[in-house]
């Protein structure tokens, strides 16, 4: 079975999971893509949708899924989302399409973060997909300095700007083995957004699309 078909098993398992009238969480990239045609094909009618990227959000429409501004809400029952890597506490890497920011708001609203992946996604250890940050852009050069004195090897990510008008740097190398100090501290370099590890707030219920079909998994 290809990535690819794993991907839509573990989209259309979490379409069972979304409430019908409901204000869902959508978050971004491929697996999320075939969330948001599985839902559009279930029938299942819900009130509307917060995007977590531009992608999304016209994707939505153009299923005729209203798409809501993240202010318009207090809270969200449920937001499904995609991950570059997820290990057996369901912390993530994320940010793989440059959309990490909006989606760790998006997913802070939320109440439970359902993860869809294929299986190549699930890790042992965080840390073979390179970590983005998303940086202003005047802080590109200061940011990198302070990665490299933390062990990392930043690269810009040529020729992208995210959603927000701001760079990202791709870090390689960096221990992450205690995910939520790291998290932090890179949080706290100025002139740095957002990074891509959710392990302050990790998924609550995780779908792995596999060969043999899906499989639930919750934080070990
Ligand atoms: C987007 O910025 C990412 O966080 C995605 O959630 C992640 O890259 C997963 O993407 P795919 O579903 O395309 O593998």
């Amino acid at each position: 079975m290809s990535a690819e078909t794993q991907k839509q098993a573990a989209a259309e398992a979490a379409v069972e999971k979304v409430q019908p009238g409901s204000i869902i969480g959508v978050g971004s990239g491929s697996t999320v893509n075939h969330f948001i045609d599985a839902l559009a094909a279930s029938g299942i009618e819900v009130e509307a949708a917060v995007a977590a990227s531009e992608a999304s959000a016209e994707r939505l429409r153009g299923h005729g899924i209203e798409v809501r501004d993240a202010n318009s809400v207090t809270g969200l029952a449920l937001y499904v989302d995609g991950a570059d890597e997820i290990n057996r506490h369901l912390q993530m890497i994320k940010g793989g399409g440059g959309a990490l920011t909006r989606e760790k708001i998006v997913a802070a609203l939320s109440e439970r973060f359902v993860c869809i992946v294929d299986e190549s996604k699930r890790v042992t250890a965080l840390g073979d997909f390179p970590l983005p940050i998303e940086v202003i852009p005047m802080a590109r050069s200061y940011v990198g300095r302070q990665i490299v004195r933390l062990g990392g090897r930043p690269e810009l990510r040529e020729g992208f700007t995210t959603d927000n008008g701001n760079i990202i740097l791709d870090i390689r190398g960096m221990d992450l083995s205690e995910p939520i100090h790291r998290e932090r501290e890179l949080n706290n370099l100025a002139g740095v957004v957002t990074n891509g590890l959710f392990a302050l707030r990790p998924a609550d219920e995780l779908l792995v699309g596999t060969d043999t079909g899906v499989q639930p998994f919750t934080a070990a």
